[in-house]
């Protein structure tokens, strides 16, 4: 093969996927891969969907491209009805993008302007959370709290973000706190939050309701989002929830703050919007703020040369009618309770695998070197990446990433099979896996 001139991510060369059926993607020297985690939990449909592939090839023979500036089109018109289809939580309204990046900017930018229209111009702070992670744009990344992403840049990241805990009960829940006063604790810091800035500098809080990479498939514990939504509300200030990674399905709700039970004003999604099968991303937009927007300025100060792009929104509404058509999500229900005991069959003892946790089909093992002290491994064994390639090796293909609890410690791999799963895909993905975490911690160099 001739050098490769792509820069990739973690330098190297990787396998050239060639090609992609159901589960399985197809790599240019042979091999054939369970793509156990749909890359970063984006192909919920798997690959190879012919029907997508047609309505992609249809939108882009009738209409490739017409500038939002002067035009909608179908594909964008329909997709925003069947994704707002009951106007579910009074979300009225969809942004379409081309990242989940460009989602979180925008809803930022929204948030801003929504309290510029109502004469609140003061308001021009965000609120956010360590160990969460929103995009890699330079306002996604500042609005962030994935402190091994955020380094590198820290100088040039804008301070209008600040960032409080996470609800992360496996790693600072203490042993003597119940759920509501672990709730209390992260409520009364959020409090605090918005007194030190001043309540009404507050735009918005803005939060993961499932911590995706960052920290491995982390769901709050029980009533806090109902806490940061009173608090919210008590100060006039926005909830705007991140669904890139674990919205559209993937917990097994079409959303995942409906097992919260509350609502956001604002929700971005992406990854499970377009299944990987064109790049999309959009932020779903409560009804006052639309309002506010028409009947102050009359425009959404903001836009991209691709936004609404018509075929990514063919391909995006073309997911989502096989989602609904196909009754995927209760194969996600039901997939995700099979993975869920197959992963506590196989690691709930496992010496080294301090935790299993997650919703849906999206779930994490969280390593340890010691279970009882929950002490991690040295981060300069990479054990992440050590299953990772243990796992590629056995087969299928996972999502890793280290810095699990303060962007420097800890390890977790995610689990995230596309809804078309079968029940012995599952069963394959978790034997693999076991042999792939057993191989790379007996790999690991004597201490
Ligand atoms: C929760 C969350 N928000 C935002 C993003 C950024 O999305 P993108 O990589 O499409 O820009 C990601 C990507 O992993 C994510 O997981």
């Amino acid at each position: 093969m001739t050098q490769s001139r792509v820069l990739h991510r973690s330098g190297g060369a990787p396998p050239v996927a060639v090609s992609g059926e159901g589960i399985y993607l197809h790599t240019a020297d042979g091999r054939k891969i369970i793509d156990g985690s749909g890359g970063a939990a984006v192909a919920c449909l798997g690959h190879g969907n012919r029907r997508i592939a047609e309505a992609i090839g249809r939108q882009a023979a009738a209409m490739a491209y017409a500038h939002t500036g002067t035009f909608s089109s179908q594909s964008a018109e329909d997709l925003a009805h069947i994704v707002l289809d009951g106007e579910p939580g009074g979300l009225t309204h969809a942004y379409f993008c081309s990242s989940g990046s460009e989602g979180t900017e925008a809803a930022l930018k929204l948030a801003r302007q929504y309290f510029v229209e109502i004469g609140q111009n003061q308001r021009a702070h965000v609120i956010a959370r360590r160990q969460g992670y929103h995009g890699n744009t330079l306002g996604a990344l500042a609005a962030g709290g994935n402190m091994m992403r955020r380094a590198l840049y820290e100088p040039i990241l804008s301070p209008a973000f600040s960032l409080v805990s996470p609800c992360f009960a496996y790693r600072f829940q203490r042993d003597d706190e119940s759920d509501a006063q672990y709730v209390a604790r992260l409520g009364d810091e959020l409090e605090a939050e918005f007194q030190r800035l001043g309540p009404d500098t507050v735009m918005a809080f803005l939060a993961e309701p499932v911590v995706g990479a960052t920290t491995g498939c982390v769901a709050a514990v029980p009533g806090y989002f109902k806490r940061v939504r009173e608090i919210c509300d008590r100060h006039g200030a926005l909830l705007i929830l991140d669904e890139v990674m674990c919205g559209m399905g993937r917990t097994g709700t079409m959303h995942a703050w409906e097992q919260e039970g509350i609502t956001p004003d604002l929700q971005v999604v992406a990854k499970g919007l377009g299944g990987g099968y064109q790049p999309i991303g959009g932020v779903l937009i409560s009804g006052r703020i639309v309002q506010a927007i028409t009947n102050g300025s009359g425009g959404f100060m903001h836009g991209h040369t691709y936004q609404a792009h018509p075929v990514a929104c063919a391909a995006a509404l073309e997911v989502q009618r096989i989602i609904r058509e196909d009754n995927l999500l209760e194969n996600v229900r039901a997939m995700g309770a099979r993975l869920e005991t197959a992963l506590t069959e196989r690691f709930g003892n496992h010496r080294h695998v301090g935790d299993v946790r997650g919703r849906g089909l999206f779930w994490a093992l969280e390593f340890v070197q010691d279970r009882a002290s929950k002490q991690v491994f040295d981060p300069a064994l990479k054990l992440n990446e050590r299953v990772k390639r243990e796992a590629f090796d056995r087969g299928v293909a996972l999502y890793p990433m280290n810095g699990t609890i303060d962007g420097k410690r800890g390890d977790h791999i995610i689990i995230a099979p596309p809804y078309i799963a079968t029940a012995a895909d599952i069963d394959a993905i978790v034997d693999r896996l076991g042999g792939a975490v057993d191989a790379a911690i007996a790999g690991l160099p004597a201490t």
